[in-house]
C-alpha cells in the first residue's frame, strides 16, 4: 500500500529513469535546430573529426567518457541527416524492393537509443520503429573505430536493416557492413573492417568459434573484437534461444549406442503400457458409475502416471466430478505419509512418465520385461562400495586390486551406458511427439523449436536423444558426432565490453536480463497512445471445441473483411487450423518461420482487407504490418491466440503485431482445458470448481478478467521453472566458459605472438620442473625413470654419469635441464630458416592445444552426462561437475605443455634447413637410423606416432669440453652428407668460416 502511493508521489523507478533523460533529449533537439544551417559537407564533417579525436584517445575508458560528452550532439547529427534524406525523397533498394526514406527521428527514439547506448535493454512495443533507434548508439558507438555490431533474429532481417539503415551512415561517411550465412572468410572479414556490421547472432558466434578455435593464423580470423553489440528480438536471442548452444562438430570416432537393439523392447513396452492404462481407466469409468468415486480417482491417477496422453483420461478430465477425483488423489499421493504407497502405484506400471520435468523411470516390472534373467542390469552398481571392499581384500595384490577395480569400472560404464540408452528411447515414445517436437523431413529428425515453432535443420538434442527418436521413426541413425568446438549464445555475448538490447518485450523477464546479463530495462513510452483492445480469454473445454470458436471469428471478421492474423504454438496446431479454414473455404496463409523473406512479405501483407494469416511465434517477427486502405475503420487488424504460450512474453509479442504507431486493433486468447499450459500448471482445482459452479456445457465458453489471472499465475509458475532450468544449464557452462576463455587466450596469443620461442621456453620453463618433481620428489627418487623421459623426449643423450642428477637437489637439477634444452633447441633451430622457424614453433603449440582441447571437450560432454547420475547417490551434480572440471583442466594444461615438449624436437621447418643442419654436426655424433619421415613444413604430421628420440643412453659427444656433451640428436638423416671443414664457408651461408659459427662449440 506504502509502495503504491510513493509510486503515485514519486512515479516508478523507470518513470523516474526516463525523467532524467529528458533535458537530454531537449539538448539534442536544440542541436539539430542548429545543424539545419550546416550544408551537407558541414554535417559530415563532424564524423571524420570525431573520429579523429578519439582515435587520439588510447584508453576505452577514456573513449567512453568522450563518447557520453558528444552523445547529443551525435545524435542531433544523424536525426537531421535523416531529416535531409526524407526531404530529398530519393529511392534506393532494400532486399531488391524499391524504397525511400520517410523517417526523422521521434523523442522517443531518441530516448531509446540514449537507453541502448547506456548498455541497457529498451523495450520499446512493436512497430515503435527500433531499427531506426538503433543508428543512434550504433553511429556514436563507431566512431570510435572499434566496430559496433547489430544483431538480427535472421538473415533476411540483417540484410534488411543494413542496406535500409545504410542510407543514413553512407550519409554521414561511415561504412556499414553485414554478415550473411553465405559469405566467404574474405567477405566475412571485409563486413567485420566495417564501421557498423549487422549478422546474426549464430553467424557471429560460429566466426567467433572459428576464428578463436580453428584459425592458426591472424589472416584466417575474420572478426576484429567485441566491442559494443545490439542486440535486436533481445528475449528471443538471450532468453528462448540461449538453451541450444552453437555446435561445430564434428563425426566421433567411436559410437557405442545400442538404440536399433533396443527398440523392438521398448517399442513393445510402450504397447503393453498403453494396453495396461486403457484397461485401467476402464476399469475407472466402471467404478465411477457404481459410485466407488476414490478407487476410480486413484485408478485414473495411475493411468496419468502411466500414460499422461491417454484418450479416456483426457475425455475424463473435461467432466468436473472426475477431474476432481483424479486432482484429489493425486494431491493425497503426494503427501509424505503416502510416499510408500506412491511407490507402491509407480510399480504397477512398467514406467512412469513426467511430462513437467521431461523424465521417464522403468519400474521393477518394466526391467524384468526388458532382461528377465537380470533385472539388475538396469540398476547402476554401487561403485564406491565395490572398491572398498577390494581395497580391503588382503589376498589381493596392488596389481590385481586395480585390475579388478578397472574391470568394475567397465561394468559400471556399461551398465550406465544400457540405462541411458533405455530411458532415452523412454522418452522418444513417451514425450516425444512427431509434428510437435520435431518433424521428418528427407529422412532426418529435424527439431522443431518449442518457442518459435521453427524447423532447426542440423541441430541435433543432445545426450542420445537425437538418436533414439531417429531409432524410433526408423530412419537412419546419424552418428553422434563430436563436439570441435562450442558456445552457448549467451557467454558469446559476454566477450562484448557494452552490450545493449531491445525488443518489445523484455519486461516480464527483467529478473533474468538482470541477473544473468547485467542488463537493466527501460521501458519506453510509445510515441502515440496504444489503440489495441485486449479481450478477456475464452475459456473452453475442449481443444476442439475451443478451435471451432475461432474460426467462427475468423469467418465473422473475414465476412466484413477484417484481417486477422492468428498465432499458432505449434507447427501442428497450424496446420490444423489451416485445415479447418480450407473447409470454410476460407483463403489464408500458413506461416511457420522457414523461409523469412517470402513470409517477411507476407506477413508484410497481412494488414490488407481480408487477409487471414495464420503464423507459428517467431514467423516474420520484425516485418512491419501496415494496414490497407478501409481497416482501421474496420477497427484494424485483428489479432487471434489459439493458445496461451508459457511464457507470457510471447504472447504479449503476438498481441503487439496489431495496433502499431497509434493504429487500432483488437486481439483476444483462445485456452481449453486440454493445453498443455492448464493440464500441467493450471491451478487445476480452481479451474474444476469453477467448471463446477457454471456447469460447462459442451461448445460452452467461460469468460472473465478473474480466469485471465489464473492463466497468468500458471504462466508464472513456468516461467519461474524455465528460468531456473536456463540458470543450471549457465551454472554448467560456466565452468566450461571459463576454460574456453583460458584456452582461447593462450590460443590467441601463440597466433599473434611475434616471438613464438618465448612461449614454448615458458612451456620448457615450467614443464621440464614439473616432470622433475613428478620423477625425484617423492620417497623413492626415480632416477633411472626420469633419464629414460628425457633421452626419449630430447637429443641431449644424457647418461647416468653425465647428469648426475643425483648430486643436485630438484630445484637445481631442473634448472640444469632446462638449460640444457633451451641449449639443444637454440642450435637446433639456428639452422633452419627464421620464419620458417616461427610458424614451426606456432604450429607446435597450436597442434599441441586443438588435439587435446578437442578430447577435452569429449570428456566434459562425457562428464556433464555421467554426472547427473550421481544426484542418485544424494551428491549436487553441479558441485562434482565444478570439482572434476577443474582437475581435468588442470590435467589439460600440464598435458599441452608436455605435448609441446614432445614435439619440441621432432619437428624442423624444411627439408633444407634440415640438411643444412645435419651436414654441420660433427659425424661422429652421428648415428645412422632408419628415417623416420621428417616433417617438412608439414606441421600437421609432426605428430608420430613412436618417440624417435628411443635412444636412452646414447654415446655423448666425445668431450667436445661441452660440459655433459649435447647434440647426439637422434633424427632421421641421409646418407650422403657433405663434410664440412671447420675452415670452410660455414653453411647457414652467413659467410663466417665455420668453425666461428654454426660449428662454434656453445
Ligand atoms: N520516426 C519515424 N517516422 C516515421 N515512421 C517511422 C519512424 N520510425 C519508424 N517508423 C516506421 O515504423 C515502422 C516500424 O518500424 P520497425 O520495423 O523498425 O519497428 P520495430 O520497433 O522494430 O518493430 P518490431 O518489434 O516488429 O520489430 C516502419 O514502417 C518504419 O518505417
Ligand atoms: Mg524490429
Amino acid at each position: 500500500m506504502v509502495g503504491w502511493i510513493l509510486k503515485k508521489i514519486l512515479g516508478s523507478k523507470n518513470q523516474r529513469e526516463l525523467r532524467r533523460l529528458s533535458p537530454i533529449v531537449r539538448r539534442i533537439n536544440e542541436f539539430d535546430e542548429q545543424f539545419k544551417g550546416l550544408s551537407d559537407d558541414g554535417l559530415r564533417a563532424k564524423t571524420a573529426a570525431w573520429k579523429e579525436e578519439l582515435s587520439k584517445i588510447p584508453v576505452l575508458d577514456d573513449q567512453w567518457k568522450k563518447l557520453d560528452e558528444i552523445l547529443p550532439e551525435a545524435f542531433a547529427v544523424v536525426k537531421n541527416a535523416a531529416r535531409r534524406l526524407k526531404e530529398r525523397q530519393d529511392s534506393f533498394t532494400v532486399c531488391d524492393q524499391p524504397m525511400v526514406w520517410d523517417m526523422v527521428h521521434f523523442d522517443v527514439q531518441l530516448l531509446g537509443g540514449i537507453v541502448l547506448h547506456r548498455g541497457r535493454i529498451a523495450e520499446m512495443a512493436t512497430g515503435e520503429g527500433k531499427t531506426l533507434v538503433a543508428t543512434l548508439p550504433l553511429y556514436l558507438n563507431a566512431l570510435t573505430g572499434r566496430g559496433a555490431h547489430l544483431v538480427t533474429v535472421n538473415d533476411y532481417l540483417a540484410r534488411r536493416d543494413a542496406e535500409w539503415m545504410g542510407q543514413l551512415y553512407n550519409f554521414l561517411g561511415l561504412t556499414v557492413g553485414c554478415i550473411q550465412h553465405d559469405q566467404e572468410p574474405d567477405v566475412r572479414r571485409e563486413q567485420y573492417a566495417m564501421d557498423i556490421t549487422y549478422g546474426t547472432n549464430s553467424e557471429f558466434g560460429f566466426d567467433y568459434l572459428r576464428d578463436n578455435g580453428m584459425a592458426t593464423t591472424r589472416e584466417q580470423q575474420v572478426q576484429r573484437g567485441y566491442y559494443y553489440a545490439i542486440v535486436d528480438e533481445v528475449d528471443s536471442i538471450l532468453i528462448d534461444e540461449a538453451r541450444t548452444p552453437l555446435i561445430i562438430s564434428g563425426p566421433a570416432t567411436i559410437s557405442t549406442h545400442q538404440y536399433d537393439r533396443w527398440k523392438p523392447l521398448i517399442e513393445q513396452l510402450v504397447r503393453k503400457q498403453n494396453m495396461l492404462c486403457n484397461r485401467v481407466a476402464s476399469e475407472a469409468i466402471e467404478k465411477f458409475e457404481q459410485g466407488e468415486v476414490e478407487i476410480a480417482g486413484r485408478l485414473m491417477f495411475k493411468v496419468k502416471l502411466g500414460q499422461p496422453r491417454n484418450k479416456q483420461l483426457l475425455r475424463m478430465m473435461e467432466d468436473p466430478d472426475k477431474r476432481r477425483a483424479i486432482d484429489k488423489a493425486e494431491l493425497s499421493f503426494f503427501q509424505d505419509t503416502r510416499k510408500e504407497e506412491l511407490f507402491q502405484l509407480k510399480e504397477e506400471l512398467f514406467f512412469t512418465i513426467d511430462e513437467k520435468s521431461n523424465e521417464a523411470d522403468l519400474s521393477e516390472q518394466g526391467r524384468e520385461f526388458l532382461n528377465p534373467d537380470d533385472p539388475n542390469a538396469f540398476v547402476l552398481p554401487d561403485l564406491i562400495n565395490e572398491f572398498t571392499e577390494i581395497d580391503l581384500d588382503p589376498a589381493l595384490s596392488d596389481e590385481e586390486k586395480d585390475k579388478k577395480k578397472a574391470e568394475r569400472q567397465q561394468h559400471c560404464d556399461a551398465q550406465a551406458e544400457r540405462i541411458h540408452n533405455i530411458s532415452q528411447l523412454l522418452r522418444a515414445y513417451c514425450l516425444f511427439e512427431k509434428d510437435v517436437q520435431y518433424v521428418i523431413e528427407d529422412n532426418k529428425v529435424v527439431i522443431v523449436d518449442e518457442f518459435t515453432g521453427r524447423k532447426m535443420p542440423g541441430r541435433r538434442w543432445s545426450d542420445g536423444l537425437h538418436q533414439a527418436v531417429e531409432a524410433k521413426e526408423g530412419v537412419q541413425i546419424d552418428r553422434e558426432t563430436q563436439t570441435l568446438a562450442t558456445i552457448t549464445i549467451q557467454n558469446y555475448f559476454r566477450l562484448y565490453q557494452k552490450l545493449a538490447g531491445m525488443t518489445g518485450t523484455a519486461e516480464t523477464e527483467a529478473a533474468e536480463f538482470h541477473d544473468i546479463y547485467k542488463l537493466d530495462v527501460n521501458v519506453i513510452p510509445t510515441n502515440r497512445p496504444v489503440r489495441r483492445a485486449d479481450a478477456n480469454d475464452r475459456i473452453y473445454k475442449t481443444r476442439r471445441e475451443k478451435y471451432n470458436a475461432v474460426i467462427k471469428e475468423i469467418k465473422e471478421a473475414h465476412a466484413k473483411t477484417q484481417p486477422v492474423l492468428v498465432g499458432s504454438v505449434s507447427v501442428e496446431a497450424s496446420e490444423l487450423l489451416s485445415r479447418m479454414l480450407k473447409r470454410e473455404k476460407i483463403p489464408h496463409n500458413v506461416l511457420n518461420a522457414k523461409f523469412h523473406m517470402q513470409e517477411a512479405e507476407i506477413v508484410a501483407r497481412a494488414g490488407q482487407p481480408g487477409t487471414v494469416t495464420i503464423s507459428t511465434n517467431m514467423a516474420g517477427r520484425g516485418t512491419d504490418i501496415k494496414l490497407g486502405p478501409g481497416v482501421t475503420e474496420l477497427g484494424g487488424l485483428k489479432v487471434l491466440g489459439t493458445e496461451r504460450h508459457e511464457a507470457r512474453r510471447i504472447d504479449r509479442q503476438l498481441r503487439g503485431r496489431c495496433a502499431r504507431q497509434g493504429d487500432p486493433g483488437a486481439s483476444r486468447f483462445y485456452v481449453s482445458f486440454e493445453d498443455d499450459l492448464m493440464r500441467n500448471f493450471g491451478a487445476a482445482d480452481r479451474m474444476t470448481r469453477i467448471m463446477e459452479r457454471f456447469g460447462l456445457e459442451e461448445g460452452q465458453e467461460l469468460e472473465h478478467r478473474w480466469l485471465n489471472k489464473s492463466v497468468e499465475t500458471a504462466q508464472k509458475r513456468v516461467e519461474q521453472r524455465n528460468y531456473l532450468v536456463r540458470k543450471r544449464t549457465l551454472d554448467f557452462d560456466d565452468v566450461m566458459n571459463m576454460q574456453r576463455e583460458v584456452v582461447y587466450t593462450y590460443r590467441n596469443e601463440v597466433i599473434d605472438s611475434e616471438e613464438p620461442r618465448k612461449l614454448i621456453y615458458e612451456v620448457i620453463d615450467e614443464a621440464v620442473p614439473a616432470k622433475m618433481k613428478e620423477y625425484l620428489d617423492v620417497d623413492e627418487p626415480n632416477y633411472a625413470g626420469l633419464i629414460h623421459w628425457v633421452n626419449t623426449t630430447f637429443p641431449l643423450g644424457l647418461n647416468k654419469e653425465k647428469a648426475e642428477f643425483e648430486t643436485r637437489s630438484v630445484d637445481e637439477n631442473a634448472q640444469f635441464l632446462v638449460e640444457k634444452i633451451k641449449n639443444a633447441y637454440e642450435r637446433k633451430s639456428a639452422y633452419e630458416e627464421p620464419t620458417a622457424v616461427k610458424s614451426l614453433e606456432r604450429y607446435i603449440v597450436l597442434n599441441a592445444i586443438d588435439r587435446l582441447w578437442q578430447e577435452h571437450l569429449y570428456a566434459m560432454d562425457a562428464l556433464r552426462e555421467g554426472v547427473y547420475l550421481r544426484s542418485y547417490a544424494q551428491k549436487d551434480p553441479l558441485i562434482e561437475y565444478k570439482t572434476e572440471a577443474y582437475d581435468m583442466f588442470v590435467e589439460l594444461m600440464a598435458n599441452i605443455k608436455n605435448e609441446v615438449l614432445n614435439n619440441l624436437f621432432r619437428s624442423t621447418s624444411n627439408l633444407q634447413a634440415f640438411e643444412n643442419f645435419l651436414a654441420t654436426l660433427p659425424q661422429f655424433l652421428l648415428r645412422e637410423h632408419a628415417p623416420t619421415a621428417p616433417t617438412a613444413g608439414a606441421p600437421s604430421h609432426a605428430r608420430q606416432p613412436q618417440p624417435v628420440g628411443a635412444m636412452a643412453g646414447v654415446v655423448a659427444g666425445e668431450g667436445d669440453g661441452d660440459g655433459a656433451g649435447e647434440v647426439s640428436i637422434d633424427l632421421p638423416i641421409r646418407r650422403s652428407i657433405p663434410k664440412v671443414g671447420r675452415n670452410e664457408p660455414c653453411p647457414c651461408g652467413s659467410g663466417k668460416k665455420y668453425k666461428n659459427c654454426c660449428g662454434r662449440v656453445a
